[in-house]
């Protein structure tokens, strides 16, 4: 069993964080959201990993994530010059599956589950193919299965204005080498890009075994704001566990679960978890709430923040209304002058939003 994960696309709902940098490596609780999925194929016990990279961000993935020895895996890169479409990328990640069953994972994907549930289930009933189904309120916005009694899956349809049920396509698919075929086979769609839906679907009217399970826990799909900071709230709430190695003055007050890196420096705050903050971050005079995750090296002072994400070497300096619901990107700036402020001066990249409510 081999794992390929999608790690390319052009990441447009995550602008303006994504004209800089990946969107799988934009930090969840202070961890890329692509090692969490590394991290999960793994778990199950499958170890050699093809990551799909672009050419503009694969790179960045390639340096950060390495060649797998930090996750106990071996990682192989395989470029993909456009990003046209989940099954292209299956179709030119051939040469490295080569005739091997495979699980697919988008690696903006992230789901409580154990994958070795879906793994096993998948070897012993000799599927085809198999997919993860959750049930969502708005199945318009996502590929949507429509499934039998037994759990087999009679049809998929991508973004439906009329759903044929609430049960969403996660991102995360069990594939026999046999798709490989059904990939040759289909067209791109009417948006251009080969669609593994149309794949599947190639399958299920060729009367193969494709089957579907249902995901009882919490899946997320990180491509948007929103997104990012449930996924944020929910890693923390669930996952994080205290340690502190920086430096906390005694006037500081640490309230439950706080990590606190090495070299980071936190004088006078008060902080609520849950929240985690890098190594060598400088933290002065702030209240810092629940759900916020600040990357290494970023500089807070005279500030109040909750419910928010900060990238690496972002500053805050001098803003006691609180900040919430935000995430700010890598090396930028927000200051606010000690007296009340006459003017307002920005240099704000394309596609930001920024709002004072
Ligand atoms: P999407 O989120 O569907 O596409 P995107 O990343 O281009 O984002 P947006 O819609 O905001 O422009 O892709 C799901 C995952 O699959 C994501 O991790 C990117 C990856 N992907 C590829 O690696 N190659 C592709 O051809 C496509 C379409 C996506």
């Amino acid at each position: 069993m081999k794992a390929i994960i999608l790690s390319g696309g052009k990441g447009t709902r995550l602008r303006p964080l994504t004209y800089t940098g990946a969107k799988q490596l934009v930090p969840v609780a202070n961890k890329p959201i692509l090692w969490y999925g590394i991290e999960s194929i793994v778990a199950a016990g499958i170890t050699e990993i093809g990551i799909i990279i672009s050419p503009e961000t694969g790179d960045e993935v390639k340096a950060k994530t390495g060649n797998g020895d930090r996750f106990g895996a071996n990682i192989t890169y395989i470029r993909q010059d456009q990003p046209a479409g989940l099954a292209h990328a299956v179709k030119i990640a051939q040469p490295f599956l080569g005739d091997s069953p495979f699980v697919m994972y988008l690696g903006d994907n992230l789901i409580q589950s154990d994958l070795s549930l879906f793994l096993d289930h998948f070897k012993a009933q000799k599927l085809d193919a198999l997919t993860i189904l959750k049930s969502v309120a708005n199945p318009s916005a996502f590929g949507v299965a429509k499934v039998d009694e037994d759990g087999r899956v009679l049809q998929l349809v991508e973004k439906p204005k009329v759903p044929p049920s609430n049960l969403a396509l996660v991102g995360i698919y069990f594939f026999d080498r046999i798709i490989h075929d059904a990939i040759a086979q289909i067209q791109p769609s009417a948006r251009g890009e080969l669609e593994i839906t149309d794949a599947i679907q190639f399958l299920i009217d060729a009367s193969k075994k494709v089957e579907a399970r249902q995901l009882e826990g919490w899946w997320l799909d990180t491509g948007k704001k929103d997104d990012l900071l449930e996924a944020n709230r929910i890693i923390l709430d669930t996952c994080l566990t205290s340690s502190v190695e920086g430096d906390v003055d005694e006037k500081s007050q640490v309230i439950g679960r706080v990590q606190i890196g090495r070299g980071s420096k936190i004088v006078n705050c008060t902080i609520r978890g849950p929240v985690t903050i890098g190594s060598n971050c400088h933290l002065e005079n702030c209240f810092i709430g629940p759900y916020s995750s600040i990357a290494d090296s970023a500089t807070l002072i005279d500030a109040d923040l909750e419910h928010s994400v900060l990238l690496q070497g972002a500053q805050v300096v001098g803003i006691h209304q609180r900040i919430v619901d935000s995430v700010i990107g890598q090396r930028a700036h927000l200051k606010v002058a000690p007296q009340r402020p006459k003017a307002l001066r920005f240099l704000i990249g394309d596609d930001c939003q920024i709002e004072l409510a």
